[in-house]
């Protein structure tokens, strides 16, 4: 990948050249003063220098209009840096709805990426050109980030929490995935590759991998495995709730508190099931940290996130 300024990566995503463009500004607006100031310190020190041993300077009681100045203006600019920065940061955090999902599981030194469709791979990640990709990432051991320096994104990866990011990429070609958190020797081998292929391509490259079922159909597979589906039946007769609809609904738990059951609710409620026990149930359910790993966790919560509510849904 060449590109006309080296020391820059490629622009590849729909959000890099507005990343690009503040980064940009934020640094024509420091080189700016720090010329500024640096020049006028070096003309000061001439122009005022003390000529005489005796001589002493002017006494001057202050300008309000150059404070003012000099209040007002570095207000105005920080205030663009932060409203630009905060509006980037938003349009970066929330993925749109129409995403395709992508899991992303780091550990020491590899990234475990399974597609929708249930296609594997490891250390290489093919997405379609002008399609919005949705990652959903865990680790197994210990703090990875996920990179894509082409694409201005990059994500924590964090042991026991599931984080997402995304990115639509506007370039075809193949990018660095770099791991951009210390985690262990190998830390700068941890690296991969994105490859942007048209939608054509794509679908015939999903079609030519091996797929052992999409992530949900895994997920659903351990469910009864672990017997999970001997407790969380589908209506109220079993000892564990229903998960029909629950995945984005409010939950009440046993102390009184009301949560949002999201993917980190889901996943600390399988690993550490005793953490938020719900309303009208007893804590019975066995942990399953160090039982499940973080591929199969992530299958389970593709699989309960597909678990709709039944057609006409009775209010209790
Ligand atoms: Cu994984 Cu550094």
């Amino acid at each position: 990948m060449s590109t006309p300024f080296p020391l820059f990566p490629t622009s590849a995503s729909s959000v890099s050249g507005e990343v690009d463009l503040l980064y940009l500004f934020i640094v024509a607006v420091c080189a700016f003063f720090t010329v500024l100031v640096a020049a006028l310190v070096v003309y000061f020190a001439l122009r005022y220098r003390r000529r005489h041993p005796d001589e002493v300077g002017a006494d001057i009681h202050g300008s309000l209009s150059l404070e003012l100045a000099w209040t007002f203006i570095p207000f105005v600019l920080s205030m663009v840096m932060f409203g630009w920065g905060a509006t980037l940061f938003f349009k970066l955090a929330t993925p749109p709805a129409n995403a395709m999902e992508i899991f992303v599981v780091g550990k020491q030194w590899m990234w475990k990426i399974q597609h929708p469709e249930g296609v594997r791979e490891i250390n290489e990640l093919h997405v379609p050109l002008g399609r919005p990709v949705r990652l959903t990432l865990g680790s197994e051991d210990v703090i990875h980030d996920f990179s894509i320096p082409a694409f201005r994104v990059k994500m924590d990866v964090v042991p026991g929490k599931v984080t997402t990011m995304w990115f639509e990429a506007t370039q075809l070609g193949t990018f660095h995935i770099f791991c951009a958190e210390y985690c262990g020797t190998k830390h700068s081998g941890m690296t991969g590759q994105v490859i942007v292929m048209t939608p054509q391509d794509y679908e015939a490259w999903l079609a030519g991998g091996r797929s052992t079922g999409t992530a949900a159909q895994n997920g659903e597979r351990l469910f009864s495995d672990l017997a999970c589906i001997t407790c969380h039946k589908t209506d109220s007769s079993g000892r564990g709730p229903s998960l029909l609809g629950v995945f984005g609904s409010r939950v009440a738990l046993m102390d009184g508190r009301t949560v949002i059951a999201d993917e980190n609710y889901l996943r600390e409620s399988i690993m550490n099931s005793q953490a938020k026990v719900v309303q009208g149930y007893q804590g019975i359910m066995p942990a399953f940290q160090g039982m499940v790993t973080e591929e199969n966790l992530m299958q389970l919560i593709a699989y309960i996130r597909t678990l709709k509510p039944a057609a006409p849904e009775v209010k209790k």
